[in-house]
This record gives structure tokens, C-alpha cells and sequence, in this order.
């Protein structure tokens, strides 16, 4: 009990100190200078930007790209240098892209939401128009972000996270969730269809966090693979969980508007099965996810306590 209360208290404190860094990074990209010496960003546009990215995330992707980097990041000592500017790198870039997702996500043509973070939606502050060039804007920059020559990684693994990014944030990752999801509302689906959708819409981003860790510590296909298990188990939890919020959650603790989910008869796995099944299968989705971890054994404690978070966080 000791040792759980010990585990999640410095999960907790990781949690917020990668945070911390991420914004800060954020926080110097998301200035004038973003466009280069050439050219000039108009103020309101990354104003809105800013609004779409700061304060109030949990900052969970990055957290999974960090600390996955980190548990491979021993294997090669002389690669241990830039590491950490490489995968801070990276994790900014991951981070823009799941905020241009939440910005376009909350549009009326998409879910028409008020509030996100504890904060009006970025078309209520601004408009819509600015919103989706900001969610567009958010979108380039975490590839600017990637492929800068001084950004610490060789040009190989920039390449290859640019494009596993593409893949995981595009038309066959979240795009094509999102499509999915909406093309579901009001609409009798399978589990399977259900599954997929949110597999594609949430799932591919957080597989993408964990697979990222590991491609930038050049680790073994072994350890990619299990990495993108983990990863897809999580996400899957990820978004079980976040539909179960959706019903019990507050306003206050979620920072968004609880019940939408029923409201506009999305297709989500608590419809189909109740919310008794749904958590059922988040703990087995806990529970798979824990045991690709198990090649790793203590090394990998942190991403246990990150599962733990991700599926407990509805309870
Ligand atoms: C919410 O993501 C949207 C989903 C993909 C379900 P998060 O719950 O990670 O949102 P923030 O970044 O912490 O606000
Ligand atoms: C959002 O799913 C998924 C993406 C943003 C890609 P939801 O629509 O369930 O997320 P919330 O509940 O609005 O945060
Ligand atoms: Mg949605
Ligand atoms: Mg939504
Ligand atoms: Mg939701």
C-alpha cells in the first residue's frame, strides 16, 4: 500500500514537471518568430493558438513519449546526450497535434462544444474561421517542430517520426476516427465498428506517444512492438474511460461540458453495452496493456503507474 501511494505520488510529480517542460517549449514556439525571420504571424491567429494550447491539459501524450524514451534511452549511452532536447522535441509536436485536434473537435460543424480545459472552446474566443486556421496552423507546426535541422535529431529519425505521425494523426489514425465517429452519430453500430472508431480517433495518437519513445531511442523492433501494444491498449482505455467521464463526470472536474455524448447519439461502447460491461472491459484493457510492460520489469514502473492513471481516472 506504502509502495502504490509512493509509485503514484511520483507519477503525479512527473506528470506536472513534464508538463512544465512541454509548455515551456510550447510557450518559445508559439511566438512571433514561429514563422522564421521571412515572414510574420498575424497576432490573432496565434492568439488563438495560444488559447488552444495553453493551460489545463494533462499533458499525457508527451508524458508517454518521454518517459518511453526514457526507459530505452540507457541502451545506447552515446546517443544519451541530446535525448532529452530531441524528445522534448517531439513531444511539443505531439502535443500541438492532439490540441489542433480538441480545437477542431469542439467546432459546431464537429461536436459543437462550449468549453474545453475549463475555458471557452477557441471558435466561442475567437471564431470559427480562426479556430480552424489555428487548429491548421497547430497541425504544421508540430511538423516544423520534427524536421528543424538544429532540433537534435538525426535526419533519419526525423523522417521516421514524421511519418509515423502522418500515419497516426491522418485519413487511416485520428482524421478517419473522427470521420468514423461522426458518420456514427445516431446510428446502430457493432462493438466492432465501435471499437474501431475509437481506435482510430483516440488510439492511434496515444500508440503513436509510445512508439515514439522508442523509435527516438533507436531501441530494438522487439521493444517498438511492445511499446505499440502498450500504446494501443491504452488508448483504447484511454477513450473508455473518457466516455465513461462523459456520463458521470462533472463540469467542474472535466473542464467540459459532461452528457454530450447522449445528447448527440454518438456511437460510443457505454450506449451499446452499459456502463457495468464498459468498465469491465477497461479493466481488461488495464490489464493487457500492464502485461506488455512485463519484459521490462521495475524499469517500466512509471508506465505502469501511467496505465493505472489513464483507467482509474473515472473512478
Ligand atoms: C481528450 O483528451 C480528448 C480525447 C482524445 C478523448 P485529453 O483528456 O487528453 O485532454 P487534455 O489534453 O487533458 O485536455
Ligand atoms: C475526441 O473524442 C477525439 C479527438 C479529438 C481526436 P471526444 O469528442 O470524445 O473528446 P472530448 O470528449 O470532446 O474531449
Ligand atoms: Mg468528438
Ligand atoms: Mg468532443
Ligand atoms: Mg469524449
Amino acid at each position: 500500500m506504502e509502495k502504490e501511494t509512493a509509485n503514484i505520488t511520483l507519477f503525479t510529480t512527473l506528470l506536472q514537471r513534464h508538463a512544465q517542460a512541454v509548455e515551456t517549449r510550447l510557450d518559445a514556439a508559439l511566438s512571433p518568430s514561429i514563422a522564421g525571420a521571412q515572414s510574420f504571424v498575424p497576432p490573432r491567429l496565434l492568439a488563438a493558438m495560444r488559447h488552444g494550447v495553453f493551460n489545463g491539459g494533462k499533458r499525457l501524450r508527451p508524458f508517454l513519449l518521454l518517459e518511453t524514451a526514457a526507459l530505452f534511452a540507457g541502451e545506447k549511452p552515446e546517443s544519451r546526450q541530446n535525448y532529452r532536447h530531441a524528445a522534448l522535441e517531439c513531444a511539443a509536436a505531439l502535443e500541438a497535434v492532439h490540441c489542433y485536434s480538441l480545437i477542431h473537435d469542439d467546432l459546431p460543424a464537429m461536436d459543437n462544444d462550449d468549453w474545453r480545459r475549463g475555458k471557452p472552446t477557441v471558435h466561442k474566443a475567437y471564431d470559427d474561421a480562426t479556430a480552424i486556421l489555428a487548429g491548421n496552423a497547430l497541425f504544421t507546426l508540430a511538423f516544423q517542430l520534427l524536421t528543424a535541422p538544429d532540433n537534435g535529431l538525426e535526419p533519419p529519425i526525423q523522417a521516421e517520426l514524421s511519418y509515423q505521425l502522418a500515419l497516426a494523426a491522418g485519413a487511416g489514425g485520428m482524421i478517419g476516427g473522427q470521420m468514423l465517429d461522426i458518420l456514427a452519430e445516431n446510428q446502430q453500430k457493432t462493438a466492432a465498428e465501435i471499437i474501431t472508431l475509437e481506435m482510430m480517433k483516440t488510439g492511434a495518437l496515444l500508440r503513436f506517444s509510445c512508439l515514439a519513445g522508442a523509435i527516438l531511442a533507436q531501441t530494438t523492433a522487439e521493444n517498438r512492438l511492445a511499446m505499440a501494444k502498450f500504446g494501443t491498449a491504452i488508448g483504447f482505455a484511454f477513450q473508455l474511460a473518457d466516455d465513461i467521464l462523459d456520463i458521470s463526470g462533472s463540469q467542474a472536474a472535466l473542464g467540459k461540458t459532461p452528457g454530450k455524448d447522449v445528447a448527440a447519439g454518438k456511437a460510443t461502447l457505454i450506449a451499446l453495452y452499459g456502463e457495468a460491461k464498459a468498465r469491465a472491459l477497461l479493466a481488461e484493457k488495464l490489464a493487457e496493456a500492464q502485461n506488455m510492460l512485463a519484459p521490462f520489469g521495475a524499469r517500466a514502473d512509471i508506465l505502469r503507474q501511467a496505465a493505472h492513471f489513464i483507467a482509474c481516472r473515472c473512478s
